[in-house]
């Protein structure tokens, strides 16, 4: 049986003003009736996995707690950062707090606020990459690359590993390159964009981690070794915690090992990073538009309306819009350039 971790930590300011600091994106639901990290949860609630460890920062729990109780799901453990340091220090202590308990655990690390319409692929991938994390190996899922987007990890493939042919070695891994580098891996064919979920044996990773910096492990023993229980949460230690480097997993591990393997995976992600793949994750009438809330349309393509706010939204003759209204904001912005909420959000600090 496998241990799933779902990580819930980003602010999701690219879905601005529906995500905000108060409230990121993995607790609204978006394309489905269910918040994003309950969705999540679903996918492992499944015999072959133990109930998920969900490690959040202390001002989320809350809506942490409230999300899985309206779900019936009872987490095996809800682990709060007392600071945000970022996923190598959220899933090393959440990996940590597992093995203590069994020395011989299976992880599964998820982002709580993705969407994955084919879990039937995913799970074959787990089976057909079982074996290759037995042998040590941090397994990583990667989604074929199609555009040079520098919003991904960019993960490239060697030798086959197995009979079939599917899961293969990593030669490099490349957290966010810039476009002129994404478009280059484009053009060899051998990468993948990493989808930010890895499978490995919890302790395959202590051991390679630990000759990366032992430090850090050193600092992640006693954040959980410390932790204190508080109602149905655990709070990581601290002055131990804070201590760990502000990195990802994606550059502290996946950029320096040697032990990476890779198998591709068609399961219909998305990261719903911006409004643009909401959008294109969500049902649409037959012009191609999205409407969510009190809305109207007329003779408009490729747009969303958004209206969560009272009053109407009301589109006319656009094409490739977006408008929100929401909880007292408007955002107008036309689809291709919807990334670019991120930047305003930063500039405007105004996601809290
Ligand atoms: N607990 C916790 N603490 N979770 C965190 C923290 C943290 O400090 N920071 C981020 N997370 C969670 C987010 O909620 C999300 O579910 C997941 O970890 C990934 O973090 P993001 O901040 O969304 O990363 P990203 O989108 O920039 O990049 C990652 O995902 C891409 C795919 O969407 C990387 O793994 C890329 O390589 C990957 O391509
Ligand atoms: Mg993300």
């Amino acid at each position: 049986m496998i241990y799933p971790i779902i990580l819930s930590g980003g602010s999701g300011s690219r879905l601005w003003p529906i995500s905000r600091v108060s409230r990121p994106k993995q607790f609204l639901s978006l394309y489905s009736k269910k918040p994003l990290i309950i969705d999540t949860a679903e996918r492992v609630n499944h015999p072959e996995f133990y109930a998920p460890t969900v490690v959040c920062n202390v001002d989320h729990r809350f809506l942490v707690g409230e999300s899985f109780a309206e779900a019936g799901i009872v987490p095996r453990g809800i682990l709060l950062e007392p600071v945000a340091r970022s996923t190598a220090a959220a899933i090393l202590s959440a990996v940590y707090s597992i093995f203590r308990d069994d020395a011989d655990a299976t992880i599964l690390v998820m982002p709580s606020d993705h969407s994955i319409e084919n879990h039937e692929s995913l799970f074959k991938a787990l089976k057909d990459t079982t074996s290759t994390a037995e042998l040590g190996k941090i397994i990583t899922f990667g989604i074929q690359a199609i555009s040079p987007e520098i919003g991904y990890g960019y993960i490239e493939a060697g030798e086959p590993l197995n009979v079939e042919g599917n899961v293969k070695s990593v030669t490099r891994f490349h957290e966010k390159p810039d476009v002129k580098t994404a478009t280059e891996y484009l053009e060899t064919g051998r990468y993948s964009w990493n989808s930010g979920i890895f499978m490995f044996k919890a302790e395959a990773l202590f051991r390679i981690v630990d000759a990366i910096d032992s430090e850090f492990i050193k600092n992640v023993i006693h954040s959980v070794e410390k932790s204190v229980s508080d109602l149905d949460f655990i709070r990581l230690d601290n002055s131990s915690f804070s201590a760990l480097p502000n990195s990802s997993f994606d550059v502290a591990v996946m950029e320096k090992t040697t032990e990476a393997a890779v198998v591709q995976v068609d399961m219909n992600w998305s990261d719903i990073g911006s409004w643009h793949s909401l959008w294109g994750v969500s049902n649409k009438d037959s012009n191609g538009n999205v409407s969510v809330g009190n809305t109207a349309i007329l003779d408009c393509s490729g747009s969303l309306a958004w209206n969560d706010d009272g009053g109407v939204t009301a589109l006319i003759g656009v094409e490739d819009l977006i408008v929100v209204v929401n909880d007292g904001s408007v955002l107008v912005t036309t689809r291709d350039q919807s990334e670019k909420v991120k930047l305003l959000v930063d500039q405007l600090k105004v996601s809290g």
